[in-house]
């Protein structure tokens, strides 16, 4: 493991310990990230880390570098090769700090203008209504709440993403959302690969 991500991971654990709030918690956390994200000895490891998506088909995944025996927070990567995009996607009810540790890329940001029925899961459907878009850059941190819609879109270079999450994905389902139609697909979200970080 890397000092600075054995470092984060050791902050983590104390705030988890004294705060329940997952808000406060994660507005405690970002800055640790914006911090983690400038690590030299992290990006220089990263240019080993693979690119394996193929999201024509479907496949995205995870490097899973951490996650926690006791509150169960992980730390992944996603790493996205140019002119690459992720499908309009939630995370379904799980918190997320997407932080970009190398390249530049396009964050969309989207909200339903529908109501959610009753039983959400059953919806087929959502209007969706783009809200933001950014042209982000290394150091760049984008909080993904549960069920908030976002898509991100490479450009000319590789992504290389750090990801800090309440909870491991791809154990449960996940929307993916037609940007054309709003047409809803259930997923399981992101393979989870074990990765070995550093030494
Ligand atoms: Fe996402």
């Amino acid at each position: 493991m890397l000092t600075a991500v054995e470092d984060f991971i050791g902050k983590v654990r104390e705030i988890y310990g004294r705060v329940d709030d997952m808000e406060a918690r994660f507005a405690e956390i970002r800055p640790l990230l914006q911090e983690l994200l400038k690590d030299e000895e992290l990006k220089e490891a990263s240019e080993s880390w693979p690119f394996r998506n193929e999201p024509e088909k479907g496949y995205i995944e995870n490097l899973l570098f951490y996650e926690d025996p006791d509150y169960k927070f992980v730390l992944n990567s996603l790493l996205k090769k140019p002119h690459e995009s992720t499908p309009v996607h939630d995370h379904a009810h799980t918190w997320t700090l997407y932080g970009v540790l190398r390249g530049t890329e396009k964050v969309i940001r989207f909200e339903r203008t529908d109501t959610p029925s009753e039983a959400a899961g059953e919806d087929e459907y959502a209007d969706l209504k783009k809200i933001s878009e950014h042209e982000v850059k290394p150091g760049y941190i984008d909080f993904v709440r549960p069920y908030d819609i976002h898509v991100e879109h490479t450009g000319e270079e590789p992504v290389v993403g750090v990801i800090f999450r309440d909870q491991r994905v791809g154990g449960f389902l996940q929307n993916y959302y037609d940007a054309e139609t709003g047409k809803i697909n259930k997923t399981k979200g992101p393979v989870q690969i074990p990765y070995k970080l550093g030494a």
